[in-house]
Protein backbone atom coordinates (compact mmCIF):
# COMPACT_ATOMS: atom_id res chain seq x y z
CA UNK A 1 0.00 0.00 0.00
CA UNK A 2 1.14 3.24 -0.99
CA UNK A 3 1.48 6.04 2.10
CA UNK A 4 1.04 10.11 1.91
CA UNK A 5 4.11 11.74 0.94
CA UNK A 6 3.44 14.50 3.60
CA UNK A 7 1.86 12.54 6.50
CA UNK A 8 2.82 9.06 6.33
CA UNK A 9 -1.10 8.34 6.30
CA UNK A 10 -3.10 5.74 3.65
CA UNK A 11 -3.10 6.60 0.41
CA UNK A 12 -6.90 5.49 -1.77
CA UNK A 13 -6.51 6.05 -5.55
CA UNK A 14 -9.31 7.00 -7.41
CA UNK A 15 -7.79 7.80 -11.33
CA UNK A 16 -5.28 5.55 -13.10
CA UNK A 17 -4.14 7.23 -16.24
CA UNK A 18 -1.96 5.00 -17.77
CA UNK A 19 1.21 4.53 -18.74
CA UNK A 20 2.87 8.16 -19.50
CA UNK A 21 6.13 9.73 -20.23
CA UNK A 22 7.78 12.93 -18.67
CA UNK A 23 5.06 15.61 -19.97
CA UNK A 24 7.84 18.08 -20.84
CA UNK A 25 10.52 15.58 -22.73
CA UNK A 26 10.19 16.79 -26.31
CA UNK A 27 11.78 14.49 -28.23
CA UNK A 28 14.11 14.87 -31.35
CA UNK A 29 13.01 12.75 -34.67
CA UNK A 30 14.22 9.55 -34.42
CA UNK A 31 15.13 9.31 -30.78
CA UNK A 32 12.23 7.59 -29.93
CA UNK A 33 13.50 4.35 -28.38
CA UNK A 34 14.17 3.94 -24.87
CA UNK A 35 11.35 6.50 -23.71
CA UNK A 36 10.82 6.57 -20.08
CA UNK A 37 7.34 5.76 -18.86
CA UNK A 38 5.47 5.35 -15.54
CA UNK A 39 1.94 4.46 -14.07
CA UNK A 40 0.05 8.16 -14.04
CA UNK A 41 -2.32 7.39 -10.72
CA UNK A 42 -4.07 9.74 -8.33
CA UNK A 43 -4.98 8.83 -4.73
CA UNK A 44 -5.96 10.68 -1.72
CA UNK A 45 -5.08 10.17 1.90
CA UNK A 46 -7.40 9.50 4.07
CA UNK A 47 -6.08 10.96 7.25
CA UNK A 48 -4.62 14.75 5.95
CA UNK A 49 -7.27 14.40 2.81
CA UNK A 50 -3.68 16.28 0.46
CA UNK A 51 -4.22 14.23 -2.98
CA UNK A 52 -1.28 12.99 -4.95
CA UNK A 53 0.51 10.99 -7.55
CA UNK A 54 0.70 7.51 -6.73
CA UNK A 55 4.13 7.43 -7.93
CA UNK A 56 7.16 9.55 -8.00
CA UNK A 57 9.04 10.68 -10.98
CA UNK A 58 13.32 11.73 -9.54
CA UNK A 59 12.94 14.74 -10.21
CA UNK A 60 16.22 15.06 -12.14
CA UNK A 61 14.42 13.98 -14.69
CA UNK A 62 11.84 16.59 -15.22
CA UNK A 63 14.38 19.65 -14.07
CA UNK A 64 17.80 20.09 -15.87
CA UNK A 65 19.28 22.20 -18.05
CA UNK A 66 16.71 21.55 -20.80
CA UNK A 67 13.90 22.28 -19.37
CA UNK A 68 11.36 23.87 -22.25
CA UNK A 69 9.02 25.32 -20.39
CA UNK A 70 9.09 29.25 -20.38
CA UNK A 71 6.95 31.19 -18.10
CA UNK A 72 7.21 34.30 -20.36
CA UNK A 73 5.26 32.88 -23.26
CA UNK A 74 1.87 34.36 -22.40
CA UNK A 75 1.57 37.61 -22.24
CA UNK A 76 -1.63 37.01 -19.80
CA UNK A 77 0.61 35.00 -17.21
CA UNK A 78 3.66 38.09 -17.65
CA UNK A 79 0.78 40.75 -16.66
CA UNK A 80 -0.45 38.77 -13.93
CA UNK A 81 3.06 38.25 -12.23
CA UNK A 82 3.97 42.01 -12.69
CA UNK A 83 1.00 42.72 -10.84
CA UNK A 84 2.04 39.93 -8.29
CA UNK A 85 5.48 41.61 -8.04
CA UNK A 86 3.96 44.83 -7.39
CA UNK A 87 1.59 43.76 -4.88
CA UNK A 88 4.29 41.63 -2.88
CA UNK A 89 6.11 45.05 -2.73
CA UNK A 90 3.79 47.13 -1.38
CA UNK A 91 2.42 44.59 1.24
CA UNK A 92 5.22 42.39 2.26
CA UNK A 93 8.62 43.80 0.82
CA UNK A 94 8.39 46.54 3.29
CA UNK A 95 10.95 47.74 6.39
CA UNK A 96 14.58 48.70 5.63
CA UNK A 97 16.37 46.58 3.15
CA UNK A 98 13.67 44.03 2.38
CA UNK A 99 14.41 40.27 0.83
CA UNK A 100 12.06 39.05 -1.23
CA UNK A 101 13.09 34.96 -2.23
CA UNK A 102 11.35 32.85 -5.77
CA UNK A 103 11.15 29.10 -5.33
CA UNK A 104 10.69 28.13 -8.98
CA UNK A 105 11.27 31.70 -10.73
CA UNK A 106 12.19 29.93 -14.58
CA UNK A 107 12.74 32.94 -16.42
CA UNK A 108 12.25 35.70 -14.01
CA UNK A 109 8.96 36.88 -14.96
CA UNK A 110 7.89 38.07 -11.70
CA UNK A 111 11.43 38.63 -9.99
CA UNK A 112 12.11 40.72 -13.03
CA UNK A 113 9.95 43.65 -11.56
CA UNK A 114 10.86 42.90 -8.27
CA UNK A 115 14.62 43.82 -9.50
CA UNK A 116 13.80 46.58 -11.48
CA UNK A 117 12.16 48.04 -8.57
CA UNK A 118 15.94 48.02 -6.70
CA UNK A 119 14.86 45.42 -4.34
CA UNK A 120 17.23 42.32 -2.94
CA UNK A 121 15.95 39.09 -4.17
CA UNK A 122 17.06 35.83 -4.88
CA UNK A 123 15.12 32.85 -7.38
CA UNK A 124 15.86 29.21 -6.85
CA UNK A 125 15.16 27.18 -9.92
CA UNK A 126 17.15 24.09 -10.67
CA UNK A 127 16.66 24.15 -14.51
CA UNK A 128 19.66 26.12 -15.93
CA UNK A 129 18.51 27.09 -19.27
CA UNK A 130 15.48 29.19 -18.13
CA UNK A 131 17.42 30.28 -14.61
CA UNK A 132 20.00 31.60 -17.89
CA UNK A 133 17.06 33.64 -19.35
CA UNK A 134 16.19 35.41 -15.82
CA UNK A 135 19.61 36.30 -15.24
CA UNK A 136 20.16 38.24 -18.98
CA UNK A 137 17.01 40.25 -17.30
CA UNK A 138 18.96 41.36 -14.37
CA UNK A 139 17.26 38.66 -12.03
CA UNK A 140 19.50 37.09 -9.37
CA UNK A 141 19.30 32.77 -9.61
CA UNK A 142 21.08 30.57 -7.63
CA UNK A 143 20.74 27.42 -9.71
CA UNK A 144 19.08 24.97 -6.89
CA UNK A 145 16.26 22.23 -5.82
CA UNK A 146 14.98 24.44 -3.28
CA UNK A 147 15.36 21.94 0.05
CA UNK A 148 16.43 22.49 3.52
CA UNK A 149 19.75 22.83 2.80
CA UNK A 150 19.47 25.19 -0.06
CA UNK A 151 17.67 27.52 2.48
CA UNK A 152 19.94 27.19 5.47
CA UNK A 153 22.71 27.74 2.76
CA UNK A 154 20.80 31.26 1.36
CA UNK A 155 19.88 32.09 5.16
CA UNK A 156 23.79 32.20 6.16
CA UNK A 157 24.78 33.92 3.11
CA UNK A 158 22.08 36.53 2.50
CA UNK A 159 19.99 36.48 6.07
CA UNK A 160 16.31 36.05 6.06
CA UNK A 161 13.36 36.76 3.71
CA UNK A 162 10.19 38.91 4.27
CA UNK A 163 8.32 36.93 1.85
CA UNK A 164 9.18 33.53 0.10
CA UNK A 165 7.06 33.02 -3.00
CA UNK A 166 6.17 30.27 -4.78
CA UNK A 167 4.29 29.67 -8.59
CA UNK A 168 3.02 26.72 -10.03
CA UNK A 169 5.86 24.96 -8.14
CA UNK A 170 5.03 24.15 -4.57
CA UNK A 171 2.94 21.66 -6.27
CA UNK A 172 5.75 20.10 -8.35
CA UNK A 173 7.41 18.98 -4.69
CA UNK A 174 6.64 15.75 -3.11
CA UNK A 175 9.48 16.52 0.01
CA UNK A 176 7.89 18.89 1.43
CA UNK A 177 8.77 18.18 4.82
CA UNK A 178 12.50 19.20 3.92
CA UNK A 179 10.94 22.51 2.16
CA UNK A 180 9.16 23.94 5.49
CA UNK A 181 11.99 22.91 7.62
CA UNK A 182 13.77 25.33 4.93
CA UNK A 183 10.88 28.22 5.55
CA UNK A 184 11.38 27.90 9.07
CA UNK A 185 15.02 28.81 8.34
CA UNK A 186 14.56 31.33 6.00
CA UNK A 187 11.77 33.06 7.17
CA UNK A 188 11.71 36.00 9.24
CA UNK A 189 9.69 36.12 12.35
CA UNK A 190 6.45 37.79 11.03
CA UNK A 191 7.36 36.92 7.18
CA UNK A 192 4.97 35.05 4.74
CA UNK A 193 5.51 32.38 2.37
CA UNK A 194 3.02 32.71 -0.45
CA UNK A 195 2.45 30.20 -2.99
CA UNK A 196 -0.16 29.06 -6.27
CA UNK A 197 -1.37 26.51 -7.61
CA UNK A 198 -4.03 24.72 -9.49
CA UNK A 199 -6.74 23.95 -7.31
CA UNK A 200 -8.30 20.93 -7.13
CA UNK A 201 -12.08 22.67 -6.78
CA UNK A 202 -11.40 23.83 -10.35
CA UNK A 203 -10.01 20.44 -11.70
CA UNK A 204 -12.65 18.77 -10.31
CA UNK A 205 -15.61 21.52 -11.27
CA UNK A 206 -13.96 21.60 -15.18
CA UNK A 207 -13.06 17.72 -15.58
CA UNK A 208 -9.27 19.39 -16.49
CA UNK A 209 -7.36 16.11 -15.51
CA UNK A 210 -4.92 17.34 -17.96
CA UNK A 211 -3.65 19.08 -15.04
CA UNK A 212 -2.42 15.93 -13.49
CA UNK A 213 1.34 14.74 -14.83
CA UNK A 214 4.67 13.62 -13.62
CA UNK A 215 5.41 17.31 -12.92
CA UNK A 216 1.85 18.18 -10.65
CA UNK A 217 2.40 15.82 -7.91
CA UNK A 218 0.39 18.27 -5.54
CA UNK A 219 -3.46 18.99 -6.12
CA UNK A 220 -4.24 20.80 -3.16
CA UNK A 221 -7.08 22.48 -1.00
CA UNK A 222 -7.65 24.90 1.53
CA UNK A 223 -8.40 22.01 3.77
CA UNK A 224 -4.98 19.83 2.81
CA UNK A 225 -2.80 23.29 2.98
CA UNK A 226 -4.45 24.11 5.84
CA UNK A 227 -3.51 20.43 7.62
CA UNK A 228 0.06 20.49 5.59
CA UNK A 229 0.75 23.79 7.39
CA UNK A 230 0.04 23.22 10.69
CA UNK A 231 2.49 20.10 10.79
CA UNK A 232 5.26 22.40 10.28
CA UNK A 233 4.22 25.22 12.95
CA UNK A 234 2.25 27.42 10.10
CA UNK A 235 -1.26 28.42 9.65
CA UNK A 236 -2.88 29.37 6.50
CA UNK A 237 -3.66 32.82 6.73
CA UNK A 238 -5.01 34.05 3.51
CA UNK A 239 -6.03 32.60 0.18
CA UNK A 240 -7.42 34.10 -2.98
CA UNK A 241 -8.99 32.40 -6.21
CA UNK A 242 -7.18 33.37 -9.46
CA UNK A 243 -8.23 32.69 -12.96
CA UNK A 244 -4.97 32.18 -14.22
CA UNK A 245 -4.03 28.43 -15.58
CA UNK A 246 -7.72 27.45 -15.27
CA UNK A 247 -8.24 28.68 -11.84
CA UNK A 248 -5.94 28.64 -9.26
CA UNK A 249 -5.45 29.81 -5.26
CA UNK A 250 -3.03 31.77 -4.00
CA UNK A 251 -2.22 30.52 -0.40
CA UNK A 252 -0.81 32.81 2.48
CA UNK A 253 0.96 30.80 5.36
CA UNK A 254 2.52 32.67 8.15
CA UNK A 255 4.30 30.95 11.61
CA UNK A 256 1.67 30.44 13.70
CA UNK A 257 0.04 32.69 16.53
CA UNK A 258 1.54 36.05 14.34
CA UNK A 259 -1.14 36.72 11.41
CA UNK A 260 -5.30 36.28 12.37
CA UNK A 261 -6.70 34.10 9.24
CA UNK A 262 -8.80 36.23 6.89
CA UNK A 263 -13.04 35.43 6.36
CA UNK A 264 -11.51 34.20 3.41
CA UNK A 265 -9.83 30.91 4.65
CA UNK A 266 -13.23 30.30 6.53
CA UNK A 267 -15.15 30.97 3.64
CA UNK A 268 -13.26 28.90 1.74
CA UNK A 269 -13.23 25.95 3.90
CA UNK A 270 -16.98 25.95 4.63
CA UNK A 271 -17.49 25.83 0.65
CA UNK A 272 -15.11 22.92 0.18
CA UNK A 273 -17.34 21.29 2.97
CA UNK A 274 -20.22 22.31 1.06
CA UNK A 275 -19.00 20.83 -1.94
CA UNK A 276 -17.62 17.45 -0.28
CA UNK A 277 -14.33 18.46 -2.41
CA UNK A 278 -11.33 16.08 -1.72
CA UNK A 279 -14.36 13.54 -0.29
CA UNK A 280 -14.32 9.75 -1.81
CA UNK A 281 -17.02 10.14 -3.43
CA UNK A 282 -16.78 13.39 -5.22
CA UNK A 283 -13.12 11.83 -6.56
CA UNK A 284 -15.01 8.45 -7.78
CA UNK A 285 -17.18 10.57 -9.72
CA UNK A 286 -14.99 13.19 -11.02
CA UNK A 287 -13.03 9.78 -12.34
CA UNK A 288 -16.31 8.78 -14.13
CA UNK A 289 -15.99 11.89 -15.94
CA UNK A 290 -12.41 11.64 -17.07
CA UNK A 291 -13.48 8.29 -18.27
CA UNK A 292 -16.35 10.00 -20.13
CA UNK A 293 -14.21 12.96 -21.51
CA UNK A 294 -11.73 10.79 -22.89
CA UNK A 295 -14.71 8.42 -24.61
CA UNK A 296 -16.47 11.75 -26.15
CA UNK A 297 -13.01 13.24 -27.12
CA UNK A 298 -11.89 10.12 -29.26
CA UNK A 299 -15.18 9.53 -30.97
CA UNK A 300 -15.01 13.01 -31.72
CA UNK A 301 -11.37 12.82 -33.31
CA UNK A 302 -12.17 9.55 -34.90
CA UNK A 303 -15.25 10.43 -36.47
CA UNK A 304 -13.51 13.99 -37.80
CA UNK A 305 -10.50 11.37 -39.23
CA UNK A 306 -13.57 8.99 -40.61
CA UNK A 307 -14.74 12.30 -42.38
CA UNK A 308 -11.13 13.00 -44.31
CA UNK A 309 -10.99 16.44 -41.77
CA UNK A 310 -7.58 17.58 -41.00
CA UNK A 311 -7.05 18.23 -37.79
CA UNK A 312 -3.73 19.42 -35.70
CA UNK A 313 -3.43 20.68 -31.90
CA UNK A 314 -2.49 23.87 -30.76
CA UNK A 315 0.20 24.28 -27.38
CA UNK A 316 2.11 21.86 -26.72
CA UNK A 317 1.57 21.59 -23.35
CA UNK A 318 2.86 19.50 -20.92
CA UNK A 319 -0.84 18.97 -19.88
CA UNK A 320 -1.42 17.72 -23.37
CA UNK A 321 0.72 14.71 -22.53
CA UNK A 322 -1.34 13.47 -20.16
CA UNK A 323 -4.91 13.66 -22.54
CA UNK A 324 -3.10 12.31 -25.37
CA UNK A 325 -1.56 9.18 -24.00
CA UNK A 326 -4.39 8.75 -21.94
CA UNK A 327 -6.66 8.97 -25.08
CA UNK A 328 -4.54 7.05 -27.39
CA UNK A 329 -4.45 10.14 -29.67
CA UNK A 330 -0.99 9.96 -32.01
CA UNK A 331 -0.33 11.99 -35.54
CA UNK A 332 -2.90 9.86 -37.29
CA UNK A 333 -5.68 11.64 -35.57
CA UNK A 334 -3.82 14.81 -35.03
CA UNK A 335 -1.32 15.85 -37.72
CA UNK A 336 0.33 18.58 -35.86
CA UNK A 337 1.15 20.44 -32.98
CA UNK A 338 1.52 24.16 -33.01
CA UNK A 339 3.36 26.24 -30.64
CA UNK A 340 5.64 29.25 -29.80
CA UNK A 341 8.51 27.82 -28.15
CA UNK A 342 11.61 27.10 -29.99
CA UNK A 343 12.58 24.08 -27.83
CA UNK A 344 9.52 22.46 -28.51
CA UNK A 345 9.46 23.04 -32.47
CA UNK A 346 11.34 20.57 -34.44
CA UNK A 347 10.55 17.73 -31.59
CA UNK A 348 8.01 15.42 -31.53
CA UNK A 349 5.45 15.34 -28.22
CA UNK A 350 6.30 13.34 -25.86
CA UNK A 351 4.46 9.40 -25.68
CA UNK A 352 2.26 10.31 -28.64
CA UNK A 353 5.19 11.42 -31.07
CA UNK A 354 2.96 14.43 -32.54
CA UNK A 355 5.40 16.96 -34.56
CA UNK A 356 5.39 20.43 -32.85
CA UNK A 357 5.79 23.34 -35.50
CA UNK A 358 5.82 26.90 -34.87
CA UNK A 359 2.83 28.49 -34.74
CA UNK A 360 3.50 30.75 -37.47
CA UNK A 361 3.06 27.67 -39.98
CA UNK A 362 -0.78 27.26 -38.38
CA UNK A 363 -2.30 29.05 -41.56
CA UNK A 364 -0.02 27.05 -44.08
CA UNK A 365 -2.89 26.38 -44.62
CA UNK A 366 -5.50 26.43 -41.85
CA UNK A 367 -7.00 23.09 -41.04
CA UNK A 368 -10.54 21.77 -41.06
CA UNK A 369 -9.86 21.86 -36.61
CA UNK A 370 -7.58 22.40 -34.10
CA UNK A 371 -7.47 20.96 -30.40
CA UNK A 372 -6.93 23.46 -27.95
CA UNK A 373 -4.22 21.77 -25.75
CA UNK A 374 -3.53 25.39 -24.32
CA UNK A 375 -6.81 25.86 -23.26
CA UNK A 376 -5.82 27.67 -20.23
CA UNK A 377 -4.48 30.86 -22.52
CA UNK A 378 -8.06 30.15 -24.92
CA UNK A 379 -8.72 34.00 -24.79
CA UNK A 380 -4.86 35.05 -25.66
CA UNK A 381 -4.94 32.63 -28.48
CA UNK A 382 -8.34 33.14 -30.20
CA UNK A 383 -7.67 36.26 -30.46
CA UNK A 384 -4.48 36.20 -32.00
CA UNK A 385 -5.33 33.44 -34.33
CA UNK A 386 -8.68 35.05 -34.79
CA UNK A 387 -8.22 34.58 -38.79
CA UNK A 388 -8.60 31.09 -38.28
CA UNK A 389 -11.94 30.79 -37.30
CA UNK A 390 -13.04 33.65 -39.83
CA UNK A 391 -11.53 31.23 -42.44
CA UNK A 392 -14.17 28.82 -41.13
CA UNK A 393 -11.42 26.60 -38.97
CA UNK A 394 -13.19 25.47 -35.49
CA UNK A 395 -11.88 24.94 -32.19
CA UNK A 396 -11.91 21.69 -30.31
CA UNK A 397 -12.37 21.90 -26.22
CA UNK A 398 -12.61 19.40 -23.81
CA UNK A 399 -12.92 20.93 -20.37
CA UNK A 400 -15.03 21.81 -18.95
CA UNK A 401 -16.47 19.29 -21.40
CA UNK A 402 -15.88 17.96 -25.03
CA UNK A 403 -17.41 20.35 -27.73
CA UNK A 404 -16.91 22.19 -30.89
CA UNK A 405 -16.80 25.89 -31.13
CA UNK A 406 -18.99 26.60 -34.07
N1 LIG B 1 6.96 30.14 -11.43
C1 LIG B 1 6.89 29.95 -12.85
C2 LIG B 1 7.47 28.58 -13.30
C3 LIG B 1 6.59 27.38 -13.08
S1 LIG B 1 7.31 25.92 -13.80
C4 LIG B 1 5.47 30.10 -13.35
O1 LIG B 1 4.54 30.07 -12.56
O2 LIG B 1 5.27 30.20 -14.55
C5 LIG B 1 8.03 25.16 -12.38
C6 LIG B 1 9.45 25.63 -12.13
O3 LIG B 1 9.85 25.08 -10.87
C7 LIG B 1 10.46 25.17 -13.15
O4 LIG B 1 11.19 26.25 -13.64
C8 LIG B 1 11.32 24.16 -12.38
O5 LIG B 1 12.64 24.13 -12.82
C9 LIG B 1 11.19 24.66 -10.96
N2 LIG B 1 11.39 23.69 -9.86
C10 LIG B 1 11.05 22.39 -9.81
N3 LIG B 1 11.39 21.86 -8.61
C11 LIG B 1 11.96 22.86 -7.89
C12 LIG B 1 12.52 22.95 -6.58
N4 LIG B 1 12.59 21.91 -5.77
N5 LIG B 1 13.02 24.15 -6.18
C13 LIG B 1 12.98 25.22 -7.00
N6 LIG B 1 12.46 25.20 -8.23
C14 LIG B 1 11.94 24.03 -8.67
P1 LIG C 1 0.96 26.15 -20.40
O1 LIG C 1 -0.45 25.81 -20.60
O2 LIG C 1 1.23 27.50 -19.83
O3 LIG C 1 1.68 25.15 -19.41
P2 LIG C 1 1.98 23.59 -19.32
O4 LIG C 1 3.04 23.27 -20.34
O5 LIG C 1 2.51 23.52 -17.93
O6 LIG C 1 0.73 22.78 -19.50
O7 LIG C 1 1.74 25.99 -21.77
C1 LIG C 1 1.37 26.76 -22.83
C2 LIG C 1 2.01 26.26 -24.10
O8 LIG C 1 1.33 26.85 -25.19
C3 LIG C 1 3.48 26.63 -24.21
O9 LIG C 1 4.20 25.56 -24.82
C4 LIG C 1 3.46 27.83 -25.12
C5 LIG C 1 2.23 27.62 -25.96
N1 LIG C 1 1.56 28.87 -26.38
C6 LIG C 1 1.45 29.15 -27.73
O10 LIG C 1 1.89 28.37 -28.58
N2 LIG C 1 0.83 30.31 -28.10
C7 LIG C 1 0.34 31.20 -27.20
O11 LIG C 1 -0.20 32.26 -27.57
C8 LIG C 1 0.46 30.88 -25.80
C9 LIG C 1 -0.10 31.81 -24.76
C10 LIG C 1 1.06 29.69 -25.43
ZN1 LIG D 1 -1.63 12.59 4.50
Amino acid sequence: MSTCRVCAGPLTEFLDLGAQPNSDAFLRPGETDGEFFFRLAVGRCGSCTMVQLMEEVPRERMFHRDYPYHSSGSSVMREHFENTARRLLATEATGSDPFVVEIGCNDGVMLATVGRAGVRHLGVDPSEGVADEARAKGVRVRTAFFEESTALGIAAAEGRANVVYAANTLCHIPYLDSVFRGLDALLKPDGVFVFEDPYLGEIVERTSFDQIYDEHFYFFTARSVRNLARRHGFELVDVLRLPVHGGEVRYTLARRGTRPPTAAVAEMLAEEERKALAEPATLERFAADVRRTRDELVALLKGLHADGRRVVAYGATAKSATVANYCGIGPELVSSVYDTTPAKQGRLTPGSHIPVRPSEAFDEPYPDYALLFAWNHAEEIMAKEREFRAAGGKWILYTPRVRVLE
